[in-house]
């Protein structure tokens, strides 16, 4: 079989370091925020280029503390699109945001700038007082012009990292760019704990400051409870530990996923699917995704998994169409068209650092004969 994302095989490449270095912890007595947990932060901020990294405890919790640290309050708008995952929206609404639903490129299947500035001034932008974009599929968004726009506008930005750990855009990884920025490292993320785990990242001491009280019950002084008491969202030593190992591996990993890509956008080239955007100019991404998109893809998943290839629907319902956050959807029937379908025919092909070129060829080759079939 040839997994979507695989996080034993993922392991396997550190798997004696990673035993060592749970070892350390369990020979440490310390297991809650002790010195795995700053150094991992020291060393995640460093690789990032930013000053201040603070873990928390899943990577939804990071995007609510990151959206309440830089101060959405309750009843302000948060644009987000509706093609990410309902984690994105489920820390917006857990922040007291109100949601609005932006359409995003066609391209890059982002956040688009012009789509946000025309939503901005709209009656639907009134509110609005951050935005949350999402570098989905581990592709950066467009922030040179978001955060313009956010500027211009007095708008705060929160960045949505989950899926994407080391992309850049120039000379500036994700997660640099705005006011604070959210890294999940749920076992299959480019950057990969052995359990939940997250992080907020920020440019900015007060907000750090604010993260690291909410982070654990509103303390800025131990036993003195802060603001409105905060909440426990804190990462364990032995998921730090394992984290600090995996990210001396992360640049290699992520070169890899992007030869990976390569490879497969050699493949499928001429097959009529839609491929994802590669590396262009200033724009890295990593690949914690390779999306193609066609109107078949339910009878491309079922063909590949016949085969024995798993290839995943992500996301196949927009946020907007889903009962619990059907509410925010816009009056406007066509104001998310893209996010539709977007969510409407993507496919997320294997992709991940364990898998072989022969495993790429083997997927691209089954997709070939997919298209050679006539089933499209
Ligand atoms: C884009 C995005 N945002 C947020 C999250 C939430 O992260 P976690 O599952 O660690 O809470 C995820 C993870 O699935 C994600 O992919």
């Amino acid at each position: 079989m040839i997994a979507n994302a695989d996080p034993k095989a993922n392991l396997a490449a550190c798997a004696e370091e990673v035993r060592a270095a749970i070892a350390r912890v369990l020979d440490s007595g310390r297991y809650i925020l002790g010195p795995e947990v700053a150094a991992f932060e020291r060393e995640f901020g460093e690789w990032l280029g930013a000053p201040s990294c603070l873990t928390v405890a899943n990577g939804t919790d990071a995007v609510e503390l990151a959206l309440r640290a830089v101060g959405v309050r309750a009843g302000d708008g948060v644009v987000l699109p509706a093609n990410t995952v309902s984690a994105t929206i489920a820390a917006v609404v857990a922040a007291g945001g109100v949601p609005v639903f932006c359409d995003v490129d066609p391209v890059t299947m982002n956040l688009a700038p012009a789509k946000l500035r025309e939503l901005l001034r709209s009656p639907r932008g009134a509110a609005v007082r951050a935005i949350v974009p999402v570098h989905l599929y581990g592709h950066p968004c467009a922030m040179p012009e978001l955060v313009a726009l956010a500027t211009e506008l007095g708008l705060l930005v929160v960045e949505d990292c989950a899926q994407a750990h080391g992309a850049s855009v120039g000379s500036r990884k994700v997660g640099t760019w705005g006011h604070a920025a959210a890294f999940s490292f749920y076992p299959t993320k480019n950057l990969a704990a052995l359990g939940d785990g997250g992080a907020v990242v920020t440019h900015d001491p007060e907000v750090a400051a604010r993260v690291q009280a909410l982070r654990q019950y509103g303390w800025q002084e131990r036993y003195v409870s802060t603001g409105d008491g905060g909440r426990n969202s804190r990462l364990d030593e032995i998921q730090a530990a394992v984290l600090r190992v995996r990210l001396r591996h992360l640049d290699a990993e992520n070169s890899r996923r992007r030869a990976l890509a390569a490879l497969y956008a050699g493949e499928l080239a001429g097959t009529g699917l839609v491929l994802p955007p590669e590396a262009a100019g200033a724009v890295v991404p990593v690949f914690h995704q390779y999306v193609v998109r066609t109107p078949g893809r339910e009878r491309l998943r079922l063909w590949l998994e016949a085969r024995g290839i798993v290839a995943q629907a992500l996301y196949p319902m927009p946020l907007h169409r889903q009962p619990a956050f059907a509410r925010w959807a816009p009056a406007e029937a066509g104001e998310l068209a893209e996010c539709e379908r977007c969510c409407a025919v993507v496919l997320s092909l294997p992709v991940h650092p364990a898998l072989t070129s022969e495993d790429v060829r083997t997927v691209a080759a089954a997709v070939q004969e997919w298209v050679a079939s006539g089933r499209r």
